[in-house]
Protein backbone atom coordinates (compact mmCIF):
# COMPACT_ATOMS: atom_id res chain seq x y z
CA UNK A 1 0.00 0.00 0.00
CA UNK A 2 1.13 3.55 -0.40
CA UNK A 3 1.23 6.43 1.77
CA UNK A 4 -1.53 7.61 0.05
CA UNK A 5 -3.88 4.76 1.09
CA UNK A 6 -2.67 4.70 4.79
CA UNK A 7 -3.95 8.25 4.88
CA UNK A 8 -7.09 7.43 3.67
CA UNK A 9 -8.22 4.68 6.73
CA UNK A 10 -6.73 1.05 5.56
CA UNK A 11 -7.00 -0.13 9.16
CA UNK A 12 -10.60 0.07 8.63
CA UNK A 13 -12.67 -2.45 5.97
CA UNK A 14 -15.05 0.61 5.28
CA UNK A 15 -13.95 3.59 3.46
CA UNK A 16 -14.30 6.61 5.89
CA UNK A 17 -14.72 10.01 4.18
CA UNK A 18 -11.92 12.05 2.72
CA UNK A 19 -11.44 14.69 0.61
CA UNK A 20 -12.52 12.99 -2.62
CA UNK A 21 -15.57 12.19 -0.82
CA UNK A 22 -16.20 15.84 0.15
CA UNK A 23 -15.49 17.22 -3.44
CA UNK A 24 -18.07 14.64 -4.67
CA UNK A 25 -20.77 15.81 -2.45
CA UNK A 26 -19.56 19.88 -3.14
CA UNK A 27 -20.38 18.79 -6.86
CA UNK A 28 -23.40 17.19 -6.91
CA UNK A 29 -25.36 19.18 -4.33
CA UNK A 30 -27.21 21.77 -5.97
CA UNK A 31 -26.91 19.96 -9.09
CA UNK A 32 -29.53 17.12 -8.73
CA UNK A 33 -32.98 16.14 -7.85
CA UNK A 34 -35.32 13.03 -8.61
CA UNK A 35 -33.99 9.56 -8.00
CA UNK A 36 -30.08 9.14 -7.26
CA UNK A 37 -27.81 6.61 -7.20
CA UNK A 38 -24.39 6.57 -5.20
CA UNK A 39 -22.50 3.59 -6.35
CA UNK A 40 -19.47 3.03 -3.70
CA UNK A 41 -21.08 4.41 -0.56
CA UNK A 42 -18.73 3.22 1.62
CA UNK A 43 -19.62 4.83 4.76
CA UNK A 44 -23.27 6.40 3.42
CA UNK A 45 -21.26 10.17 4.23
CA UNK A 46 -21.57 10.58 0.57
CA UNK A 47 -25.25 9.52 0.80
CA UNK A 48 -26.50 11.21 3.86
CA UNK A 49 -25.19 14.61 2.44
CA UNK A 50 -27.62 13.82 -0.39
CA UNK A 51 -30.27 13.36 1.79
CA UNK A 52 -29.43 16.65 3.83
CA UNK A 53 -28.59 18.84 1.48
CA UNK A 54 -31.63 17.89 -1.25
CA UNK A 55 -34.60 16.90 -2.02
CA UNK A 56 -33.53 13.61 -3.77
CA UNK A 57 -34.47 10.29 -3.51
CA UNK A 58 -31.25 8.68 -2.61
CA UNK A 59 -30.22 4.83 -3.19
CA UNK A 60 -26.58 3.30 -2.05
CA UNK A 61 -24.46 0.70 -3.17
CA UNK A 62 -21.53 -0.99 -2.40
CA UNK A 63 -20.01 -4.44 -3.06
CA UNK A 64 -18.53 -4.60 0.54
CA UNK A 65 -21.17 -6.06 2.93
CA UNK A 66 -19.39 -4.10 6.20
CA UNK A 67 -19.75 -1.24 3.57
CA UNK A 68 -23.31 -1.71 3.34
CA UNK A 69 -24.25 -2.35 6.84
CA UNK A 70 -22.48 0.78 7.75
CA UNK A 71 -24.29 2.73 5.24
CA UNK A 72 -27.55 1.01 6.60
CA UNK A 73 -26.59 2.38 10.46
CA UNK A 74 -26.28 5.88 8.88
CA UNK A 75 -29.48 6.17 6.97
CA UNK A 76 -30.85 4.53 10.30
CA UNK A 77 -29.99 7.36 12.23
CA UNK A 78 -30.70 9.65 9.91
CA UNK A 79 -34.68 8.55 9.67
CA UNK A 80 -34.32 8.13 14.07
CA UNK A 81 -33.60 12.17 13.44
CA UNK A 82 -36.66 13.08 11.62
CA UNK A 83 -34.78 12.97 8.00
CA UNK A 84 -35.70 10.37 4.91
CA UNK A 85 -33.04 8.21 5.04
CA UNK A 86 -31.86 6.43 1.85
CA UNK A 87 -31.62 2.98 0.77
CA UNK A 88 -29.15 0.45 0.86
CA UNK A 89 -28.55 -1.85 -1.98
CA UNK A 90 -25.30 -4.64 -1.86
CA UNK A 91 -23.58 -5.38 -5.15
CA UNK A 92 -21.10 -5.09 -8.37
CA UNK A 93 -21.47 -1.31 -9.85
CA UNK A 94 -25.28 -0.51 -11.39
CA UNK A 95 -26.09 -4.29 -11.51
CA UNK A 96 -28.88 -4.68 -9.45
CA UNK A 97 -30.85 -1.87 -11.00
CA UNK A 98 -33.52 -1.71 -13.36
CA UNK A 99 -33.03 0.22 -16.69
CA UNK A 100 -34.06 4.07 -17.10
CA UNK A 101 -34.32 3.98 -13.15
CA UNK A 102 -32.11 7.39 -11.58
CA UNK A 103 -32.02 10.83 -12.94
CA UNK A 104 -28.39 10.97 -11.70
CA UNK A 105 -25.44 8.67 -10.38
CA UNK A 106 -22.27 9.78 -8.73
CA UNK A 107 -19.36 7.45 -7.86
CA UNK A 108 -16.00 7.85 -6.15
CA UNK A 109 -14.47 4.68 -7.47
CA UNK A 110 -11.60 2.77 -6.04
CA UNK A 111 -8.99 4.42 -8.60
CA UNK A 112 -5.17 3.95 -7.16
CA UNK A 113 -3.51 1.93 -9.53
CA UNK A 114 -2.46 -1.12 -7.64
CA UNK A 115 1.18 -1.43 -5.81
CA UNK A 116 1.86 -4.98 -6.55
CA UNK A 117 4.93 -5.70 -4.09
CA UNK A 118 2.21 -4.27 -1.33
CA UNK A 119 -1.08 -5.35 -2.49
CA UNK A 120 -3.53 -6.50 0.17
CA UNK A 121 -6.38 -8.82 0.04
CA UNK A 122 -9.24 -7.39 1.48
CA UNK A 123 -12.02 -4.85 1.55
CA UNK A 124 -9.80 -1.94 1.76
CA UNK A 125 -7.94 -3.01 -1.21
CA UNK A 126 -10.93 -3.19 -2.87
CA UNK A 127 -12.00 0.77 -1.48
CA UNK A 128 -8.92 1.88 -3.38
CA UNK A 129 -7.56 0.47 -5.83
CA UNK A 130 -8.67 0.26 -9.39
CA UNK A 131 -6.11 -2.63 -10.82
CA UNK A 132 -2.64 -2.01 -12.72
CA UNK A 133 -3.86 1.21 -14.59
CA UNK A 134 -6.54 2.16 -11.63
CA UNK A 135 -9.08 1.83 -14.27
CA UNK A 136 -10.10 -1.60 -14.25
CA UNK A 137 -13.70 -0.47 -11.85
CA UNK A 138 -13.81 2.59 -13.31
CA UNK A 139 -14.16 1.02 -17.06
CA UNK A 140 -16.91 -1.28 -16.85
CA UNK A 141 -18.89 1.80 -14.34
CA UNK A 142 -18.68 3.62 -17.61
CA UNK A 143 -19.66 1.20 -19.99
CA UNK A 144 -22.73 0.14 -18.44
CA UNK A 145 -23.93 3.21 -16.44
CA UNK A 146 -25.93 4.57 -19.04
CA UNK A 147 -28.28 1.42 -18.65
CA UNK A 148 -29.72 2.89 -15.56
CA UNK A 149 -29.94 6.57 -16.56
CA UNK A 150 -33.25 8.22 -17.57
CA UNK A 151 -33.30 10.12 -20.19
CA UNK A 152 -31.85 13.25 -19.90
CA UNK A 153 -30.22 11.58 -16.73
CA UNK A 154 -26.63 12.55 -15.65
CA UNK A 155 -23.41 10.72 -14.26
CA UNK A 156 -20.56 12.33 -11.88
CA UNK A 157 -17.84 11.01 -11.35
CA UNK A 158 -14.39 11.56 -9.57
CA UNK A 159 -11.23 10.89 -11.66
CA UNK A 160 -7.61 11.31 -9.84
CA UNK A 161 -4.83 12.78 -11.77
CA UNK A 162 -3.13 9.43 -10.66
CA UNK A 163 -6.08 7.66 -12.59
CA UNK A 164 -5.53 8.89 -16.00
CA UNK A 165 -7.47 11.62 -16.53
CA UNK A 166 -7.71 11.45 -20.73
CA UNK A 167 -7.97 7.77 -20.68
CA UNK A 168 -11.28 8.12 -18.13
CA UNK A 169 -12.48 10.88 -20.79
CA UNK A 170 -11.71 8.87 -23.46
CA UNK A 171 -13.62 5.88 -22.46
CA UNK A 172 -16.32 8.23 -21.12
CA UNK A 173 -16.70 9.65 -24.88
CA UNK A 174 -16.87 5.96 -26.23
CA UNK A 175 -19.91 5.45 -24.26
CA UNK A 176 -21.61 8.62 -26.04
CA UNK A 177 -21.14 10.93 -22.84
CA UNK A 178 -19.92 14.58 -23.33
CA UNK A 179 -18.31 15.80 -20.14
CA UNK A 180 -18.07 19.25 -18.07
CA UNK A 181 -15.77 19.62 -15.25
CA UNK A 182 -17.65 20.66 -12.08
CA UNK A 183 -15.00 21.00 -9.57
CA UNK A 184 -11.02 20.64 -9.69
CA UNK A 185 -8.77 20.97 -6.84
CA UNK A 186 -5.13 19.93 -6.77
CA UNK A 187 -3.44 18.29 -3.77
CA UNK A 188 0.37 17.72 -2.67
CA UNK A 189 0.22 14.67 -4.45
CA UNK A 190 -2.94 14.51 -7.16
CA UNK A 191 -5.57 16.28 -8.64
CA UNK A 192 -8.89 15.57 -7.93
CA UNK A 193 -11.99 16.13 -10.47
CA UNK A 194 -15.34 16.04 -10.29
CA UNK A 195 -16.91 15.19 -14.14
CA UNK A 196 -20.45 15.69 -15.14
CA UNK A 197 -20.88 13.24 -17.28
CA UNK A 198 -24.55 13.09 -20.12
C1 LIG B 1 -13.00 5.35 -2.67
S1 LIG B 1 -14.26 4.45 -1.83
C2 LIG B 1 -15.54 5.72 -1.75
C3 LIG B 1 -16.47 5.58 -0.55
C4 LIG B 1 -17.48 6.73 -0.39
N1 LIG B 1 -18.34 6.87 -1.54
C5 LIG B 1 -16.78 8.03 -0.12
O1 LIG B 1 -16.69 8.84 -1.05
O2 LIG B 1 -16.33 8.23 1.00
C6 LIG B 1 -14.85 3.35 -3.12
C7 LIG B 1 -16.03 2.47 -2.71
O3 LIG B 1 -16.42 1.70 -3.85
C8 LIG B 1 -16.74 0.37 -3.43
N2 LIG B 1 -16.61 -0.53 -4.58
C9 LIG B 1 -15.45 -1.04 -5.11
N3 LIG B 1 -15.73 -1.81 -6.18
C10 LIG B 1 -17.09 -1.80 -6.32
C11 LIG B 1 -17.98 -2.42 -7.23
N4 LIG B 1 -17.53 -3.20 -8.22
N5 LIG B 1 -19.31 -2.21 -7.09
C12 LIG B 1 -19.77 -1.41 -6.08
N6 LIG B 1 -18.97 -0.80 -5.18
C13 LIG B 1 -17.65 -0.98 -5.30
C14 LIG B 1 -15.77 0.10 -2.30
O4 LIG B 1 -16.19 -0.96 -1.48
C15 LIG B 1 -15.72 1.47 -1.60
O5 LIG B 1 -16.69 1.55 -0.59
Amino acid sequence: MTDLAERRGMNTSVYQPAEDSGLLAQAVIGRVSGRVLEVGTGSGWVAEQLVRKTDAEVVASDLNPHACEQAAERSAALREEGERGFHVVRGNLVSPFRDDSFDAVAFNPPYLPEDLEAARDDWMEVALTGGKDGREIINPFLDTVGRVLKPGGEVYLLVSSLTGYDEVLARAEENGFGHEVVVQESYPYETLTVLALK
